[in-house]
């Protein structure tokens, strides 16, 4: 069947593994990747699929309204998939109203622009989707009940051998939103406008919250590819607070067959929780970092320890994410498809073996906003 699916935020780190799958596995959609190219946005990470037939870039604003609505009508848009946003903690800890703009309007603009056009067709909402994007950060912060860790309830392929858990709960679908920064502040908010378009217009929607991912092309300002160039270069490694938070990591890829699976199969209305069942307290993981960038290059065991710098907490830093994702094993048959070493192993040599693509992003702009921000920590 043929479609139009307009992908926001297609130039950044997950947005790029999605259009590429959708570009790779279905020929006969037209992809409209929608991207404002902020400064997390980059068409590099898009490069093999630049000029296949059935894939548009448009550089364009989420919360530019009339821009919105003439690209949903020019490319006859019938489904939406909405991964643009600012989306990096400490960011929004510096500058909410960004996050406020680009995540609650950005979205409100893409949802009004979608139900206008949808409206105005005879079919009305027949065989439209509205796919929303969201973070398990939603949620808020678990308690970290096994500092110590424990043997975990569920385990997934992501997870297996090693795997613990640091607490008794995890998030549900039904968890009650509690989000601490003024990004999950956004990204919650974000949701809740996506879940009223449902419920107040009737508007064919489909919500996510995933938990953190990993693998190429991440803006290296997030702990996985900031950590394993700054051990490349011999540069200090920010470990905030005591590196006692845990994350639940997801290979990237993953997360986007999860996506092209509930775009597809997923049932309207309905919230998917994604995560490998797959935590890590952040030391643990940058001592595995810190090995696996040791190994590749050739470095004796234990030459990068030295680079682990503790430095002030993040202000309000949630202590512990833990994604329950049964709902969406059990009525869709997902499951992630490759173990963390593998999937970390792999995400190491990738960004050792493009440190082009690196360095034009840690070069100027970024350079100096790192400086500013890090300074005097
Ligand atoms: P990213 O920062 O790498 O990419 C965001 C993209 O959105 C960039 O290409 C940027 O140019 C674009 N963008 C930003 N503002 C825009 C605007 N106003 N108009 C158009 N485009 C704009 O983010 P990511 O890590 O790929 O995350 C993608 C989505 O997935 C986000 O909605 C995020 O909340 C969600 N998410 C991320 C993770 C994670 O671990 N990275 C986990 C769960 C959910
Ligand atoms: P990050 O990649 O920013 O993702 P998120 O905040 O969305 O989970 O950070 C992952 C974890 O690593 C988080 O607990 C904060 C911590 N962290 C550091 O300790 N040092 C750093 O320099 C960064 C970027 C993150």
């Amino acid at each position: 069947m043929k479609r139009n699916i307009l992908i926001t935020g297609g130039a950044g780190f997950i947005g790029s593994h999605v259009v590429r799958l959708f570009v790779n596995k279905y020929p006969d959609y037209n992809i409209v990747n929608l991207d404002l190219l902020t400064y997390a946005g980059n068409l590099a990470n898009l490069k093999d699929v630049e000029g296949r037939p059935n894939y548009k870039f448009v550089k364009a604003d989420i919360a530019d309204y009339d821009a919105v609505r003439r690209i949903m009508a020019e490319h006859e848009i019938d489904g939406v998939i909405h991964l643009a946003a600012e989306s990096h903690v400490d960011r929004s800890i510096k500058d909410p109203f960004t996050f406020a703009r680009t995540n609650v309007m950005g979205t409100l603009a893409l949802l009004q622009a979608a139900r206008e056009r949808w409206e105005s067709l005879p079919e009305k909402y027949e065989g439209k989707l509205f796919y929303h994007i969201s973070t398990d950060e939603v949620y808020g912060a678990l308690e970290l009940t096994h500092p110590g860790g424990t043997t975990a309830p569920f385990s997934t392929k992501a997870s297996a051998g090693g795997h613990e858990a640091y607490g008794t709960e995890f998030f549900l679908e039904t968890t009650n939103y509690n989000p601490h920064s003024p990004y999950s502040a956004s990204k919650a908010s974000s949701d809740h406008f996506v879940r009223a378009y449902h419920d107040t217009y009737g508007m064919p929607v489909v919500v996510t919250n995933c938990s953190n991912n990993y693998g190429p092309y991440q803006f290296p300002e997030k702990l996985i590819p900031l950590f394993v160039n700054n051990i490349r270069h011999g540069k200090p490694l920010p470990v905030y607070g005591k590196g006692e938070n845990v994350r639940d990591w997801l290979y990237v890829e993953d997360h986007a067959r999860a996506i092209d699976l509930i775009f597809h199969k997923g049932r309207i209305a309905e919230t998917y929780n994604i995560g490998g069942f797959n935590e890590w307290k952040n030391i643990d993981l940058i001592r595995v970092l810190i090995r696996t960038v040791d190994r590749l290059l050739g470095n004796p065991e234990g030459h990068s320890d030295h680079l682990i710098t503790y430095v002030t907490d993040r202000a309000g830093h949630d202590l512990r994410y833990a994604i329950d994702s049964r709902k969406l094993q059990r009525e869709l048959g997902w499951e992630p498809s490759l173990q963390f070493e593998e999937g970390i192993e792999k995400t190491v040599r990738w960004y050792l073996d493009n440190q082009d693509w690196m360095d034009r992003i840690t070069s100027g702009e970024y350079e100096k906003y790192y400086e500013e921000m890090y300074s005097g920590r």
